[in-house]
């Protein structure tokens, strides 16, 4: 069921990661994900596999090609940190790719496949019929269910799980068994769908639930009014009732502007008084304030997101705080994700922070589920 188990000497190995990494003006922004991503190539290459990597970037639309989506930028990264190994780039690998022992083929985004996100059973045929034996180690994506992270093993002969996976998950369970508390979890970012779904179980967990960026700008909206805010009306109704567990913190005042921009000048606003035409872009003094003091008397930390739009100078100061804070406080501090990745190498907090995992969205329903569908599929057609 483990890769490091498995012979693949010749055999063609289809490895999906998450090398989904911020890139900002065809620039790769953290490099954390294919960084970690590295020691599996490097075992599938001491195994003689013949090597197919695969990953999504962003979330493109669908059948279309898009280049500011592309992977060839990671590609182009892959090569100068493997200077030495045979290394190629397809954009179109559906029906066939020429393989060779040793060698790798980075394919383009498979999100660019009409049918990856919903998981389309003709496409995860493709995907199958490239290979003999599929690795799945994209911790990052584990939590959904498309054709590249699920749908694939489905039709391919062997199924097994990689390196990263499996020590993301050994590392999380351990650290979930048994925290020190109290424990706060600190949850922001725009990916509002996706994480909100997941609080009434963390809420189960931790003793803090402070919230940022379009999580908090949903809980506010069941309030006060939030002008031209992100938010999602769907979750309204949950969020009235995660607030009644009296353990989740929103933002008392907000960084706002009327206009989304790199340029614009940032006003504090209390919360409770959004203008119709501004939006929240980060929290205020007075937030940063009190959840600092949350953070200061908490044991365990989980975070998950920024605090507002962190790559707008004028709205990073929440983000800021926070994370230093977070850094420099002496609990077990666990981050996760895209995003926060990224915060992380922006204000150089590596070192300070005891466990980085790969994940965002993942390593919230890992601590929901305490498994992930991948693994039990894979368990399931291993037995
Ligand atoms: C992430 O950044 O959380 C993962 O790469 C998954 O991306 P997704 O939310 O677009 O599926």
């Amino acid at each position: 069921m483990y890769m490091k188990n498995i012979n693949l000497k010749n055999k063609r190995v289809f490895i999906r990661l998450d090398l989904n990494v911020p890139i900002y003006k065809k620039k790769i922004i953290s490099t954390e994900r294919i960084d970690r991503s590295i020691p599996t190539i490097l075992l599938a290459l001491k195994k003689n596999a013949k090597i197919i990597l695969a990953s999504h970037l962003g979330r493109p639309k669908e059948g279309i090609y898009n280049k500011n989506f592309s992977l060839f930028p990671v590609f182009e990264y892959l090569k100068k940190k493997l200077p030495k190994i045979n290394i190629n780039f397809s954009k179109d690998y559906l029906n066939g790719i020429n393989m060779k022992n040793n060698h790798i083929t980075v394919l383009e985004n498979v999100r660019f496949n009409r049918g990856e996100t919903k998981n389309d059973i003709n496409l995860s045929k493709k995907y199958a019929n490239l290979c003999d034996i599929f690795v799945m180690d994209a911790f990052a994506t584990a939590h959904r269910i498309e054709s590249s992270t699920y749908g694939i093993c489905n039709f391919v002969k062997k199924s097994c799980i990689g390196p990263l996976l499996y020590s993301e998950v050994k590392i999380l369970k351990k650290i979930l068994y048994n925290p020190l508390r109290p424990m706060v979890t600190i949850v922001g970012g725009a990916k509002v769908s996706t994480k909100f779904s997941l609080l009434k179980s963390l809420l189960k967990i931790t003793d803090y639930l402070l919230v940022g960026g379009g999580i908090a700008n949903t809980f506010i909206s069941t309030f006060y009014p939030v002008g031209k805010s992100l938010y999602e009306k769907n979750f309204q109704k949950k969020a009235i009732n995660l607030y009644k567990t009296k353990k989740v913190f929103i933002p008392i005042d907000s960084r706002v502007s009327s206009k989304y921009s790199i340029k614009s000048e940032a006003i504090i606003r209390p919360t409770s008084k959004i203008l119709p035409n501004q939006q929240i872009l980060d929290i205020g003094d007075k937030t940063i304030k009190k959840f600092q003091e949350i953070i200061k008397k908490s044991k365990t930390i989980l975070w998950n997101g920024p605090m507002g739009v962190f790559e707008f100078p004028n709205f990073r100061i929440g983000t800021e705080k926070i994370s230093k804070t977070i850094a420099n406080s002496n609990c077990f501090s666990v981050a996760g994700g895209g995003d926060t990745i990224a915060v992380i190498d922006l204000f150089n907090l590596k070192k300070k922070i005891s466990y980085i995992s790969t994940g965002g969205g993942s390593f919230l329903k890992f601590i929901e589920e305490k498994t992930l569908p991948i693994i039990e599929k894979i368990k399931k057609l291993n037995q």
